[in-house]
C-alpha cells in the first residue's frame, strides 16, 4: 500500500490518540501524544486526543472513535492493560498486542525470552521487596525496576553503600527489581517497522548513562545514525531486533536498547513496544534517515497495524 492508499482507507474514520494516563511517564506520553495527533491532523484524518486516566474507557465510549492510536509509555498503557480493554471494547488499535506489550514491559521475562533465542543480554538476578539479597560481589552493577521505562529508578552502582540507596530508589517504581551486569561501551537502539529494521542509531548521553536527563533534556544526548560500530555489530543488532519483533509477537513497531561492548559483542537490554514519538524521538529519527518523515511514520504504523502486507484487514475492523 502506498501512504496515498492507507489515507483513502481512513477517511470518515476517526481515530482517538491515547496519551497521557496514570504512569511516572506520562509527561512524555503527553508529548509524543500530542505530537502524533498534530501529524493526524496535518494529514486530515479526523482525529482527537484522549487523557487515558481512569475514566478511559468511557470517554473513548463517547468519542465514537474507530481506532485508538496508543501512545502511552509504562503501565496502564505500555503493558498492555489499554489494549486488552480495548480488544474487549472490539476497537481496533495501533501497535503491539497484549502479549508482546506485557513481555516487554518487564523486564526480567523479556531478557528469559531473548535468552531463550540465542540473544546475549547481560547476566542478572531479581530482587523482590523484603525478601533477603545475596552477597554483591562484583561491581559496577546496574539497579533497576522490573517494570519501569525512561531509566527511572535505574542506577550504575560502584559499591555496597550506593546499592543500598539504587535498591531503596528502584523499589520507589516497582515491587521487583534487578540487579544487572554493567556493560561498557557504546549505546545504541534498534527500530523496527512492520519487521525490518531500521538503521541503528548510536547513542552519545551526555552524563554517565542514558539516564531521564540525557533522553529529554534539550541537548541531553547526540544521536549518531549510522551507528560507529562493526559491520559485524551493526549487522548483528538489526538481526536481534527483527528477532525481538518476531519473538515477542510484536505488531507494527518496536525499539531494541543494546550496547556494543569493547570485544564489538553486542548485548541487548529491553525491548520498547511504544517508543517515543516526539519529533526528537530516537524512531523518528531513524525513520527519517530512510525517508520516511513523522507523518509517514505514523501512517506506516497505523497501516501495519491494521492490514497485512497485502492489505487484508487483521483486526476485526469497523473499517
Ligand atoms: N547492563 C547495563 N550496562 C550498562 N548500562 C546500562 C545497563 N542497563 C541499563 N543501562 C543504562 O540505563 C539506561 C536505561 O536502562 P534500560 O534497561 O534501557 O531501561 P529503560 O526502560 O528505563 O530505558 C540504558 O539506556 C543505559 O544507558
Ligand atoms: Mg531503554
Amino acid at each position: 500500500m502506498n501512504s496515498g492508499d492507507i489515507l483513502t482507507k481512513l477517511k470518515n474514520k476517526k481515530i482517538g490518540v491515547l496519551y497521557g494516563g496514570l504512569s511516572s511517564e506520562r509527561e512524555i506520553s503527553v508529548k509524543s501524544g500530542k505530537a502524533v495527533l498534530s501529524a493526524l491532523k496535518k494529514l486530515k484524518v479526523m482525529a482527537v486526543g484522549i487523557d487515558a486516566n481512569r475514566d478511559v474507557a468511557e470517554k473513548i465510549r463517547k468519542a465514537n472513535i474507530d481506532i485508538a492510536y496508543i501512545v502511552l509509555h509504562g503501565h496502564m498503557g505500555e503493558d498492555g492493560t489499554v489494549q486488552g480493554m480495548l480488544e474487549i471494547m472490539g476497537i481496533p488499535y495501533v501497535g503491539c498486542g497484549v502479549f508482546a506489550s506485557s513481555a516487554s514491559m518487564d523486564k526480567d521475562i523479556s531478557k528469559k525470552l531473548f535468552r531463550c533465542s540465542g540473544i546475549p543480554t547481560p547476566e542478572w538476578t531479581v530482587i523482590k521487596r523484603l525478601e533477603p539479597v545475596a552477597e554483591i560481589k562484583k561491581y559496577p552493577i546496574v539497579v533497576k525496576p522490573v517494570s519501569q521505562g525512561s531509566a527511572l529508578g535505574v542506577a550504575i552502582v560502584k559499591n555496597a553503600t550506593q546499592f543500598a540507596v539504587a535498591a531503596k530508589e528502584a523499589f520507589k517504581y516497582d515491587k521487583e527489581i534487578m540487579v544487572e551486569k554493567f556493560i561498557s561501551g557504546k549505546e545504541i537502539t534498534v527500530g523496527v517497522l512492520n519487521g525490518k529494521s531500521l538503521p541503528v542509531i548510536e547513542i552519545v548521553p551526555k552524563g554517565e548513562f542514558y539516564d531521564f536527563k540525557s533522553k529529554y533534556q534539550k541537548g541531553g544526548s547526540g544521536h549518531i545514525i549510522p551507528a560507529r560500530i562493526s559491520c559485524k555489530a551493526y549487522s548483528n543488532a538489526q538481526y536481534y531486533a527483527e528477532k525481538i519483533f518476531k519473538v515477542f509477537k510484536c505488531k507494527a513497531v518496536c525499539r531494541a536498547d543494546m550496547i556494543v561492548d569493547k570485544n564489538n559483542k553486542v548485548w541487548v537490554l529491553e525491548n520498547n513496544t511504544i517508543p517515543g514519538m516526539t519529533a526528537t524521538s530516537l524512531l523518528p529519527d531513524a525513520s527519517k534517515t530512510v525517508g520516511y518523515d513523522f507523518k509517514d511514520l505514523v501512517l506506516k504504523i497505523i497501516e501495519s497495524s491494521l492490514y497485512d502486507n497485502d492489505g487484508k484487514k487483521t483486526q476485526p475492523l469497523r473499517l
